[in-house]
């Protein structure tokens, strides 16, 4: 069974058909640049060109940088504000033609991840997190995702832990990689405290340079790189819309 997946990105908007039966892209990736300002009309504008270009007429799942609560966006730290209250599946499904699903970008990665990567066969309680321009979050109990848990907002030394941890202010302020993987290690333990999770997956951009962070990372619970790097959105915006999928 084949779904389109679209992951929506601060730069990027990507899509690929996938195969939901071995988690991989059925087809080259398509990719087209996030409108700037990333308004509503113009963003899904993007998702029909992307819906066009693979001639797509079944289901499509797509993810979004904010809270999504299930087909509303209720939130917008790193996409413009007036997302907030649009119906996101009224306004894709307008532009595709197409019926559509729509979920938080780090709730599909770590569907993604637990499905087909680093989080498969992870019982008991993992925590997937997206380091880029934000922190996303994904918290899953016996393989059952809690949606919208948006822990890149807890506070952290008085401050949302997205504005002093995401790979984003690792680049803004010029930092080692040390001194990052020190500020990801602080935000691990507040995690660690508040949830005791058995897995951390670090996914994002970040995941392709594990090896200059990962050995300065230290939690009780076992810490490993996300497997599905550049891919795990869109797999997990397709794997989110199967029920609208019909058969091969
Ligand atoms: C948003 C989350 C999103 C994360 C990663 C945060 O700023 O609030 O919804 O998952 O960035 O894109």
């Amino acid at each position: 069974m084949k779904v389109l997946g679209i992951d929506i990105g601060g730069s990027g908007i990507k899509g690929a058909p996938v195969d939901l039966a071995t988690g991989e892209l059925a087809g080259p990736r398509h990719r087209i640049p996030t409108p700037d300002p990333s308004e509503p009309e113009a963003v899904a504008e993007v998702v029909g060109q992307l819906a066009r270009h693979f001639e797509w007429r079944g289901a499509i799942g797509c993810t979004f940088p904010a809270i999504v609560h299930h087909r509303t966006v209720l939130t917008a730290a790193n996409v413009d504000d007036s997302w907030i209250g649009v119906d996101a599946v009224t306004l894709f499904e307008r532009t595709t033609g197409c019926p559509v699903r729509v979920l938080n970008d780090a709730d599909a990665a770590g569907l993604a991840e637990m499905a087909f990567g680093a989080g498969k066969r992870r019982d008991g309680v993992v925590i997937m997190l997206t380091f880029g321009t934000g922190i996303g979050t994904a918290i899953f109990v016996e393989g059952n995702l809690l949606p919208n848990t948006e822990l890149g907002h807890l506070p952290l030394r008085g401050r949302d832990a997205e504005l002093r941890a995401a790979a984003r202010i690792r680049e803004e302020q010029k930092l080692s990689w040390k001194q990052w993987a020190k500020r990801v290690e602080e935000y691990l333990h507040l995690l660690e405290f508040f949830f005791s999770p058995d897995l951390f997956i670090i996914g994002g951009g970040v995941s392709k340079k594990q090896h200059k962070f990962l050995p300065y990372l230290s939690t009780r619970a076992e810490i490993v790189p996300a497997q599905l790097l550049n891919e795990a959105g869109i797999i997990g915006a397709a794997m989110s819309a199967i029920e609208l999928a019909a058969p091969d």
